[in-house]
């Protein structure tokens, strides 16, 4: 059981280290865009000194050549995982995973990003399929390009393990505790995750924004591995 990935949206390397201070632990954070344009790699490589596990969410979408030095780049900094835009297609995807060959990083992809839905799917990319059909194809393209798995919505983890098998990861984000739901369309709680087949979760501001960040932590942390509810 993986433990819960907190998503570390901070503008600044050293609001993000006053975060991490409350913790006894390391942990298992996200580093997004907003983290990373500002402080580059050598705060990556800090959180991973550090003993922190890191998932970098940068979503890479360009042509394969590009994608795989991308990759070479980011390939030595001990992260545990990465992702890329699905939609970027399977060369594209091949291409991340060569660039990350020898490393140890696992790589996922990105299907419909969850600020989609089927009316814009329709009108913008011109997909006429439902959209739960979109992400199961992209999943099943990512799995052929020998991806690890995928970021998904609770409501797709487990069409996509039937899919793809329950071994491919299915990373979810949006998740609550209760019933706050800040600006997610569609949340889910720690314990609905895991019943759906989530294989991770990525919780922001739940831990956060919490009064008490370390025990809003560890009570998440007890509803994802189903000793509480
Ligand atoms: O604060 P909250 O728990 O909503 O944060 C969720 C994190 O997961 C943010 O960093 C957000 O960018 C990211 N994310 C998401 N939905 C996706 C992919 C990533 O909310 N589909």
């Amino acid at each position: 059981m993986n433990s819960p990935i907190i998503a570390l949206d901070f503008p600044t390397m050293e609001e993000a280290q006053g975060f991490l201070e409350q913790f006894q632990e390391p942990l298992f954070v996200k580093v997004g865009m907003e983290l990373f344009y500002k402080e580059g790699s050598q705060a990556v490589r800090k959180l991973t000194e550090s003993g922190h596990r890191v998932f970098l969410d940068l979503k890479l979408h360009d042509i394969p050549n590009t994608v795989e030095r991308a990759m070479r780049s980011l390939a030595p900094l001990g992260i545990e995982m990465l992702n890329v835009h699905a939609a970027g297609g399977l060369e594209m995807m091949k291409a991340a995973k060569r660039g990350l060959e020898g490393s140890g990083t696992k790589l996922i992809a990105v299907t419909q990003l969850t600020s989609t839905d089927d009316e814009q799917m329709r009108r913008e990319q011109l997909i006429d399929r439902p959209l739960p059909e979109s992400v199961v194809h992209y999943a099943e393209l990512a799995k052929e390009a020998g991806l690890d798995g995928v970021v998904c919505s609770v409501s797709e983890a487990q069409a996509i393990g039937e899919a793809c098998g329950t071994g491919f990861i299915r990373l979810t984000p949006g998740i609550r505790p209760g019933n706050e739901s800040h600006d997610q369309k569609r949340t889910a709680t720690p314990a609905e995750a895991l019943k759906a087949g989530a294989t991770h979760i990525v919780v922001g501001r739940a831990v956060t924004q919490a009064a008490d960040p370390a025990a809003s932590y560890r009570s998440i942390a007890r509803q994802w591995k189903g000793l509480e509810q």
